[in-house]
């Protein structure tokens, strides 16, 4: 699969396989996350892994749009580094960058993964730190629901000319 092939056919994946991840798999995923631009490289970022089900289970009720974790073999917490970086749309912004990419990754390595939005919700960002028991300099941006997939979804066009600005 190269990378227009990759982002093309991506799609949001929200059943899963009764299987886990190995670690090896996971730390492909890190990587690529590790691999994304960030403003001054600052690379501000921290990953929590979570494949505990007990957490899974608690986080989908947790998330008002994550019932998929319950499914899910592993969830992976994106968050910034307000000690690295202090502008907070920064950390949003390169959160993102590396949540994008292990989305991607996850795609090419034939798991099936989803982007449930944390940040800028301000409850929603409060309980998962609560719950993680972060530390307080750790801003959760995004959860990554991830798992061998067990549905197929189509790749319907999204190429809007209109949506482009000639000068
Ligand atoms: C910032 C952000 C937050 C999202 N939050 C959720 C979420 O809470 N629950 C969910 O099921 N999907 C969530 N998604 C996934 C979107 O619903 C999905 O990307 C969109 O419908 C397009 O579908 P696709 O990913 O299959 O291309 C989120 C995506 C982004 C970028």
């Amino acid at each position: 699969m190269n990378t227009i092939q990759a982002i093309l056919n991506r799609r949001s994946i929200r059943k899963y396989a009764d299987k886990s991840l190995s670690k090896d798999l996971i730390l492909q995923l890190l990587k690529a996350g590790m691999y994304a631009p960030s403003a001054r490289n600052s690379r501000a970022w921290q990953f929590v892994v979570i494949q505990n089900r007990e957490m899974l289970n608690q986080l989908s009720q947790l998330h008002p749009y994550g019932k998929m974790l319950q499914e899910a073999a592993c969830t992976i917490l994106v968050c910034g580094d307000r000690s690295i970086e202090k502008t907070e749309g920064y950390l949003a912004i390169n959160c993102a960058a590396a949540t994008q990419n292990i989305l991607l990754a996850a795609h090419e390595l034939g798991l099936g993964s989803v982007w449930l939005g944390v940040y800028p919700r301000q409850e929603r960002m409060n309980e998962i730190s609560e719950f993680l028991q972060l530390p307080g300099h750790l801003m959760p941006v995004s959860l990554i629901s991830l798992g061998y997939p067990a549905e197929q979804r189509a790749f319907p066009g999204r190429f809007e000319l209109e949506k482009i600005i000639w000068k």
